[in-house]
């Protein structure tokens, strides 16, 4: 326009969006395997890692409370090395949490993760997780190949909510891809970092090491597809939304302003709805909400993001249009949005905190050149224990960015009340359960949590997946 901002051009939205097909079951299988999968709307399909032959991979739908085990298979190229696999979100033992250097799954092999979709003997909220990729240096190559998929709790008990269901429950998984003019992908990790220094002051230098290790797409795609549509009646749906991308994030809304009424972390209902103009998602986060698409008939509306707001600080969200909803006649809609909403118990935390422990996320300089992300001042170490806790107590972490960019950290193993951002009590729609959280620099967020069921070793580091591989990761232990 005149005021000299430029409206970039929206997308032709030429395929339909897919919606990953649904595996459940007490015991599910997934190959992982090569697969070619439709990303563009032309030319030739696309060469992905997958899970079970789909980007994303199945969608695993259980209802809580019910043992799971998860049997994958690594019918992958011996060159992609081995492999684990992370339920992010999940509550489960140490030996089924798919961690960097532990867990793997060999080339020819397989193994079977187990989950009881129980958190202190009693079943898990309803939730929205996701499976990847978690293997030590290569989360974000492996991540980028394809595997990824998302998992589905359902409470039973929320039928009586009578929220949107089947076909009115869309899960949507955003993540960036760089093409080829042939249609493959890019290898954004071809040239990685190279390590300098000796042992105690190692760090990357190169064109991919920190701080210049953001790995960006130019297409984002919603459920592995550029562009897609997806007809809907005017009536109530529930978009699961998660942001699986390595660096980038979304603030989500709708093209004509209408709000997203957010009902769910992903790890749990709200107490109430929050109406919501955009819903600001970073890498692993998730968010549960209901539009209503009543009014609407007849028209094409778009999922995009905008850049934040003027004034915010740290990292933008990026411009994109994400995804067209093509608006048909009204339909009967027997769905509710209710005023309460039976969201999980939150730890108490004055009374019970029996710990307090802070976490520092920077960047520190090698002694000679280049220089690496770390925790606490040291770059992820998987023999080094950073902390113990013990079970059965509750602790309240601070997690605390000392460097100059935006991080967003993610915890194993519990999920975690948000006490307070930068000394005040959060906003409601970060007032349920969660597992990562948005850090601008020099801020601090508090959270707290029990330790229940499982010892062991777990971790704590930032998603911006090569962040992570680049020594943004802690180990922390669960003791008796
Ligand atoms: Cu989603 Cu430790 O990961
Ligand atoms: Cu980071």
């Amino acid at each position: 326009g005149g005021d000299g901002t430029v409206t970039p051009e929206l997308p032709a939205f030429e395929q339909r969006l897919v919606v990953p097909r649904r595996l459940t079951g007490p015991l599910v299988t997934i190959p992982m395997r090569q697969a070619r999968v439709r990303m563009l709307p032309t030319g030739p399909r696309t060469r992905m890692w997958t899970y079970g032959g789909s980007y994303p991979g199945p969608t695993i739908v259980r209802p809580a409370g019910r043992e799971t085990r998860v049997r994958f298979i690594h019918q992958l190229p011996r060159k992609v090395g081995a492999l684990t696999v992370h339920l992010h979100g999940d509550h489960h033992a140490a030996e089924h949490d798919g961690q960097p250097t532990t867990q793997l799954v060999r080339p020819g092999r397989s193994r079977v993760y187990e989950y009881p979709l129980t958190y202190g003997g009693l079943p898990e909220p309803s939730s929205f997780f996701f499976y990847h990729d978690h293997r030590m240096d290569h989360t974000a190559r492996n991540n980028w190949r394809g595997l990824q998929g998302m998992f589905v709790v359902k409470d039973p008990s929320e039928s009586s909510l009578q929220l949107p269901t089947g076909r009115r429950d869309v899960p949507l998984m955003l993540a960036d891809r760089s093409f080829r003019s042939d249609n493959e992908l890019t290898n954004p990790f071809a040239h990685g970092p190279t390590m300098v220094g000796h042992h105690g002051s190692m760090a990357w230098t190169g064109p991919h090491a920190p701080p210049d290790d953001a790995t960006v797409g130019t297409h984002v795609l919603v459920n592995g597809r550029y562009a897609p549509y997806l007809p809907v009646s005017a009536t109530r749906y529930r978009l699961r939304l998660l942001n699986a991308s390595h660096f980038s994030s979304y603030s989500i809304g709708l093209s004509d302003g209408r709000p997203l009424l957010q009902i769910g972390t992903g790890n749990g209902l709200l107490r109430k709805p929050v109406v919501r103009d955009r819903v600001l998602l970073g890498p692993a986060q998730r968010a549960d909400v209901i539009v209503d698409f009543h009014g609407a008939t007849g028209r094409d509306l778009v999922l995009d993001s905008v850049p934040n707001a003027a004034g915010a600080t740290g990292d933008d969200a990026r411009q994109a249009a994400l995804m067209q909803f093509r608006v048909g006649a009204e339909a009967p809609d027997r769905s509710r949005l209710p005023a309460r909403l039976p969201s999980p118990d939150l730890v108490d935390v004055p009374k019970t905190v029996s710990k307090t422990w802070t976490f520092g996320l920077g960047e520190t300089h090698g002694h000679h050149a280049g220089s690496f992300w770390s925790v606490n001042g040291r770059a992820f170490d998987p023999e080094r224990v950073d902390h113990r806790a013990r079970l059965g107590t509750v602790e309240r972490w601070r997690l605390r960015n000392v460097s100059d960019v935006t991080h967003y950290v993610h915890i194993h193993a519990e999920q975690w009340r948000t006490v307070l951002r930068d000394g005040k009590p959060p906003p409601p729609w970060e007032q349920g359960l969660e597992d990562t959280w948005r850090l601008e620099p020099g801020e601090v967020v508090e959270v707290a949590a029990r330790f229940e069921d499982y010892t062991g070793s777990f971790m704590i580091h930032c998603h911006m997946l090569d962040h992570e591989d680049h020594g943004m990761m802690a180990r922390f232990d669960v003791v008796r």
